[in-house]
């Protein structure tokens, strides 16, 4: 059965409070719709744990740089409830924009530090609007348990702070990337590849495969850089927005491999920005 797709705070706010006063566990997967394997796998994941499964669905124009991306941004909402149906969850919330932003709406939640890399150096402002709907999703489904891919590992580190500094009491937790049998990561915009550049885009992962290779060999990641990055716009990638070596918690920059180390990359492939990440 399809589950009940509800719009309104309000409606939200009455069903959760059902399940609160039995004493249920609710978990949220918050997502943008599009929804592929990587995001059953986080509402399958939630499913296991959690008494009440809410899959939030909602196109944050907030956390957009540019207008034509927002506008391109795909948008499922049928193929997506249908989606769902298999993993039984309860509740599809999918707000209509005057309930996350009603007139008037006047507050950023901004996560210093770790924003100021990687996505946050590409995209001004992005990571504001993702803090901001995250809280606000927090707050609006009362969740005890929130569930995020590591695919977007620096979102997951800065949701993860946010939760933690503004004593939202939620464990936000973090799922293994989901990739294609090619090695592609899963990502709503794969679906914006043209057939010819969907063929390349897995080079991304290939040369970060061999990168984690050297790098646990003893190699420093600047004397690796050209030759990654040669590979990379050989295969057709238009530009390179970074491709670095970073500590998984605090994010700081690391030329030689240590635990916790992961390879970040971001770059453009015929229009499209693909992102991925992996642990060295
Ligand atoms: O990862 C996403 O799809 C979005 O950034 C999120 C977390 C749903 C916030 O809009």
């Amino acid at each position: 059965m399809i589950a009940p797709i509800l719009r309104n705070r309000a409606d939200l706010r009455a069903q959760t409070a059902i399940w609160r006063k039995a004493d249920e566990t609710i978990g949220v997967v918050p997502t943008m719709g599009a929804l592929h394997q990587g995001h059953l796998s986080l509402a399958r994941a939630a499913r296991k744990k959690c008494d009440r499964v809410i899959v939030t669905i909602f196109v944050n124009p907030m956390q957009f740089n540019d207008p034509d991306d927002l506008r391109n941004y795909p948008r499922t909402e049928d193929a997506d409830a249908r989606k769902l149906e298999s993993i039984g969850v309860d509740l599809i919330y999918v707000p209509d924009a005057d309930q996350i932003y009603p007139h008037g709406f006047a507050t950023t939640v901004s996560v210093s530090g770790l924003t100021d890399m990687l996505c946050g150096e590409a995209r001004p402002g992005h990571f504001d609007g993702v803090a901001t709907v995250v809280s606000k999703l927090f707050s609006q489904t009362s969740a005890d348990f929130a569930f995020f891919g590591e695919k977007d590992y620096q979102q997951l580190q800065i949701v993860r702070r946010m939760a933690m500094d503004l004593d939202i009491p939620i464990e936000v937790i973090g799922c293994p990337t989901i990739r294609e049998e090619d090695g592609l990561a899963m990502s709503s915009r794969n679906l914006l590849l043209s057939d010819r550049a969907r063929v390349y885009a897995p080079v991304l992962a290939e040369v970060m495969e061999s990168l984690r290779e050297k790098l646990l060999a003893g190699a420093a990641m600047g004397d690796i850089y050209p030759e990654s990055e040669a590979r990379i716009m050989a295969a057709g990638f238009n530009k390179i927005d970074y491709l670095e070596m970073r500590d998984g918690v605090d994010l700081s920059l690391l030329q030689k491999a240590k635990p916790q180390a992961r390879l970040f990359a971001a770059a453009w492939l015929a229009g499209v920005r693909l992102i991925d990440n992996i642990a060295v």
